[in-house]
């Protein structure tokens, strides 16, 4: 038998951006393309540059399978490149993501957050790209959730027999830096164990999700935290998901339905605040209390790694009543400032040095009360 086995490879990064964190510059993006374009070798079939607030995405498709050190090392050199661009025009947070700089074989624990599969191309392959800015990875957490679990959300799971069979969640706990520390649950039979462990998305995140009719991998989310790397926050990570979509996984509709829930996720203003996610247009930019928390989404069909033109997901009359909601949900929460669940626990801070000063300052001035 023949074997079409095909690699997509997401890796984002925030290079350095206009006028704060908002967007990358226009020659910054015509960098990465350029070098991208330059340095393709034969593994390479296709790419795609975009961005997503201010980080720049490379989606590659290729046939060097995973963790392929002349791929991530095309991307991590591209984004050096645009580093000294970023630099030369004065942009802010220039090479922000690069944390270590020099390239031991493989992005994943540098910076970038990266996300990749490789699979056995089918005659029709479709797949998203989602990519989301001023959050970290557990934001897919309940989307995904729903996406595979629930009928509320995937009429596939009582309509088809094979999606009937359920999906199997493999989730990490990013909490652990020293390896991978990762767990496989199967949906439904396991779907309060899952639910248990997605509920805290700052340590358990989704890695990758697979059909437990033909274990065919549906879904790989980026599981960077760039805390994790430089041992304390240099800002949020901003993650990539891939998702193959139809046929024995959900149809793309089932995939962005719940994405209508705006769910509250970390990384707002200074990374330490919570807000609505916005499904947003792909190449948009920041703007209100530097978020909110935006997603963009792309499907692709894909034929012997040559990739058709991307469709919005977002881009359609549905989604504009969706941000309308997104904004109401923002002003909601926004209106209690500092407080209660409005910013994120201490230790998910960006910035927490005020606050530590502050703190033990009053620790001595406190007094103890018979
Ligand atoms: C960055 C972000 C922003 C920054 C804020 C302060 O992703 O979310 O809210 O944290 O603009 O940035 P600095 O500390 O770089 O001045
Ligand atoms: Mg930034
Ligand atoms: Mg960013």
């Amino acid at each position: 038998m023949v074997k079409n086995k095909i690699t997509l490879t997401g890796i984002k990064a925030d290079v350095g951006s206009i006028g704060g964190h908002l967007k990358p510059s226009q020659k910054l993006i015509d960098t990465v393309d350029e070098y991208v374009h330059k340095h393709q070798d034969n593994l390479i079939k296709d790419y795609r540059i975009s961005y997503t607030g201010d980080d720049i995405l490379i989606l590659l498709t290729h046939t060097g399978g995973v963790d392929n050190e002349r791929i991530h090392k095309l991307a991590w050199d591209a984004f050096v490149q645009a580093t000294e661009v970023a630099k030369k025009q004065g942009l802010y947070g220039a090479g922000q993501d690069l944390l270590k700089n020099s390239f031991a074989g493989n992005v994943k624990g540098l910076g970038p957050g990266i996300a990749e599969m490789e699979f056995e191309e089918r005659p029709n392959e479709s797949f998203l790209v989602f990519a989301a800015d001023k959050t970290d990875p557990g934001a897919y957490n309940l989307l995904l959730y729903l996406a595979y679990t629930d009928p509320m959300y995937n009429s596939g799971l009582i309509l088809s027999q094979e999606i009937s069979r359920g999906y199997e969640f493999k989730i990490m706990d990013i909490a652990h830096t020293k390896a991978n520390k990762t767990i496989r649950l199967k949906a439904p039979n396991q779907l309060y164990e899952i639910a248990a462990l997605l509920r805290e998305p700052m340590k358990y995140v989704i890695h990758s999700i697979f059909a437990n009719y033909n274990q065919e991998q549906s879904v790989a989310v980026s599981t960077t935290r760039l805390k994790s790397i430089a041992g304390r926050y240099t800002g949020k990570d901003d993650p990539v998901c891939i998702v193959r979509v139809q046929g024995v996984f959900p149809a793309t509709g089932e995939v962005v339905a719940p994405f209508e829930l705006n769910p509250l996720v970390s990384g707002f203003a200074r990374g330490s605040h919570c807000g609505p996610l916005m499904p947003v247009k792909q190449n948009t930019t920041i703007s209100y209390f530097d978020g909110p928390p935006i997603v963009s989404g792309m499907g692709y069909s894909i034929r012997q790694g040559k990739l058709t033109e991307g469709v919005d997901l977002f881009d359609h009359p549905f989604w504009e009543q969706i941000r309308k909601r997104a904004v109401d949900k923002t002003k909601m929460i926004r209106e209690q400032g500092f407080y209660g669940a409005a910013m994120l626990p201490f230790s998910e801070l960006e910035y927490n040095q005020g606050v530590v000063n502050i703190l033990k300052n009053l620790e001595n001035r406190f007094k103890i009360e018979n």
